[in-house]
């Protein structure tokens, strides 16, 4: 009654607004949703309920339920709780079902990760003074529409690389970070806590690698933040980065570098001493007894291999061996997986580190370079987590607007190019399910601050979210962009900074479906095509082929083209600036009205569907004078494309 009451007093449009999924909200979208009438409205007096396994969850659940509202929600038993949270073993590990109805919250997962998961739809259900500590003075209410609910994720890695060597972060700012990272179900934080500018956790065995004075986290810090995690359904993947990347190690302790002929200390570890790997032994140990996680990164990217080519202990390894340096970082690689595999982990590396069939099994793989060196990876047998600099390296600039922050590289990571991402390209076959996900990188040697840290992640976390749980036939960019609308009004009550220029957010001019030969493909040219510089972008939205896109023009009303660039881009497997974006430079005279788009691309037997994109052109004043499609930075970038 009182619902339809509200409804004769509210605008048309919000008494639809719950009509439809799409108008829940609710980020990443779920599996299947489906809508009844009324609600379920928490108080004061509703009780919390959990089976075995649940009680930190509930713990957690009812401070953050307190921390809105003020309220103190009493515990129950299962059967009678009003909010009943329990797990079903046979259910996904990270599946879960939501029943509401009007007296009761049934919450079913295939573990209590699942539960915490499960909560995060609920808080996304309700008023989004849920994320904030005012519900008092706003007057809101926490009510949760009738529904049944499942969902379960595509990929199992959904992740966030944050740099804390570079920049430091605080604890606070960490356990910021996996909050953000709960609401839209990230669940993997590769925290990269070493490099050449700092190391960060406290290693008893070896105090010199945190000295007084330099920001870093005591061993009961970490400990706190692995259990902040967990409970958020969050797993913590150290990476201790060696053997390059470890000027931090060599300065604490120079005996592990590589000395050089002419007496130097190179800032790589010496793979070739024992001492390197006793000392990553204990370290590794240490670490084991804080972090959890069944995966361990130990880095590999980057080796300057040069060091090892004048230092007396690697030149007779490799002569002995008949060596070259590569192999030399192999042998390495080899001996930490070993060490790891003592102390129950497997190794992750970046890709770098695969050589082949001289990888030992079970490495697993985080692919930078692009998705290509990933993808070999996974035809050999390897999992991989798909992280192209390209496309997801979230310390670049979110569009190519002079307003961005300072970023580290001139290339832009945009928004569409997260919701698109798909880490197992079509052309993996039977090899795409060693493909176990995807992440954002934030690298730190730019990001001065933790907001600025959020901002970088914010929203491109919950696009990459959504690539990563719904299934692909669920993507729709519109929508999704529609659905941003609520989730940046929760960002700021949860006070989350986040990047949000409508002018530089990419436009779905259409959605087409391929065919199988050479082909041409002509669209209206929407409105937004304008005199000056326009871009197309061109991305794989679902089905078992893929397509090579081979030029975009602009045609005006007669039909003429007035500008054109040709040049091949694969989807899927190439996410490179340069090969993703068709510049198009219309003439002054030029009118949308009546103009046409006409695409030709080389379709495979097998179709799937694409999604063409447009980013609107910026007034020329407000491009970055770095990055602007016409800079001098952006030209160059399009030649080298991944740095
Ligand atoms: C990397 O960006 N060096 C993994």
């Amino acid at each position: 009654g009182l619902t339809v009451l509200a409804c004769l007093l509210l605008p048309l449009t919000m008494c639809l607004s719950l009509a439809t999924a799409a108008d829940l909200a609710i980020i990443p979208a779920p599996s299947k949703v489906k809508q009844a009438k009324g609600t379920f409205k928490l108080s004061s007096k509703s009780t919390l309920g959990g089976g075995e396994g649940t009680d930190a969850l509930l713990n957690w659940i009812a401070s953050d339920i307190n921390k809105a509202s003020g309220w103190k929600l009493q515990r129950a038993e299962l059967a009678g709780a009003d909010l009943a949270f329990s797990v079903n073993p046979e259910l996904e590990e990270e599946a879960y079902s939501l029943e509401i109805t009007s007296n009761k919250v049934q919450v079913i997962g295939g573990s209590s990760k699942a539960l915490s998961l499960a909560y995060q739809t609920l808080r996304q259900l309700t008023s989004l003074y849920i994320y904030g500590k005012e519900m008092g003075s706003r007057k809101a209410s926490f009510e949760f529409p009738c529904l049944t609910l499942q969902d379960r994720p595509r990929f199992a890695w959904r992740g966030i690389l944050v740099d804390v060597s570079r920049h430091f972060q605080t604890k606070e700012e960490m356990l910021r970070v996996l909050d953000s990272m709960a609401m839209v179900k990230l669940n993997r934080l590769h925290w990269h806590l070493t490099d050449d500018q700092g190391w960060r956790p406290e290693i008893k065995a070896y105090p010199k690698l945190t000295p007084k004075g330099k920001p870093h986290y005591t061993q009961e810090d970490l400990k706190e933040i692995v259990a902040y995690a967990a409970v958020r359904g969050i797993t913590i993947v150290p990476e201790l980065d060696t053997p390059g990347h470890s000027a931090a190690i060599v300065r604490a302790y120079p005996e592990l570098g590589t000395k050089q002929a002419d007496g130097k200390i190179g800032r790589v570890l010496n793979p070739a001493k024992e001492e390197t790997y006793e000392f990553l032994e204990t370290v590794y140990r240490e670490m084991a007894a804080i972090f959890p996680s069944e995966r361990f990164h130990i880095g590999a990217d980057e080796v300057g291999m040069g060091a090892w080519k004048k230092n007396k202990e690697c030149q007779a390894l490799m002569k002995k061996n008949q060596w070259k340096p590569h192999d030399l970082q192999t042998y390495f690689v080899g001996r930490c997986q070993k060490i790891l595999a003592k102390q129950g982990k497997k190794t992750m590396a970046w890709d770098e580190a695969f050589s082949g069939e001289k990888t030992a099994e079970g490495l697993v793989i985080s692919s930078w370079r692009g998705v290509e060196p990933g993808m070999e990876a996974a035809k050999a047998g390897h999992q991989v987590v798909m992280c192209p600099v390209s496309a997801l390296y979230y310390d670049r600039a979110n569009s190519r607007s002079k307003a961005n922050p300072a970023a580290y590289s001139v290339n832009t990571v945009n928004l569409h190019l997260s919701y698109f991402f798909e880490p197992a390209s079509p052309l993996l076959g039977d090899a795409a399910s060693n493909v176990i996900g995807a992440q954002g990188c934030v690298w730190g040697e730019k990001i001065r601050s933790g907001d600025h840290l959020h901002r970088q992640i914010m929203l491109r976390g919950a696009a990459l979210a959504e690539a990563l749980w719904s299934d692909r036939s669920q993507l729709d960019w519109n929508d999704f962009v529609a659905r941003l609308a609520t989730h940046r009004a929760r960002l700021d009550v949860a006070t989350y900074p986040y990047w949000w220029e409508e002018t530089t957010v990419a436009k779905q001019v259409a959605v087409v479906e391929t065919k199988n030969g050479k082909q041409q493909l002509e669209l209206p040219a929407t409105s937004d095509f304008a005199p000056g510089l326009n871009e197309v972008t061109l991305h794989y939205l679902k089905g078992p082929g893929v397509v090579t896109v081979l030029k975009v023009e602009l045609l005006d009303q007669q039909g003429k083209v007035v500008a054109e660039d040709a040049h091949p881009y694969q989807l899927t497997v190439d996410p490179r600036r340069s090969a993703q974006f068709y510049l198009l430079k219309a003439p002054d005279n030029f009118s949308a009205k009546n103009s046409k788009l006409r695409i030709s691309y080389q379709g495979g037997e097998q179709s799937c569907s694409m999604a063409i994109l447009q980013l609107p052109p910026l007034p020329l004043d407000d491009y970055s004078p770095r990055s602007g499609p016409d800079s001098a930075g952006n030209r160059a970038a399009q030649k080298q494309p991944d740095e």
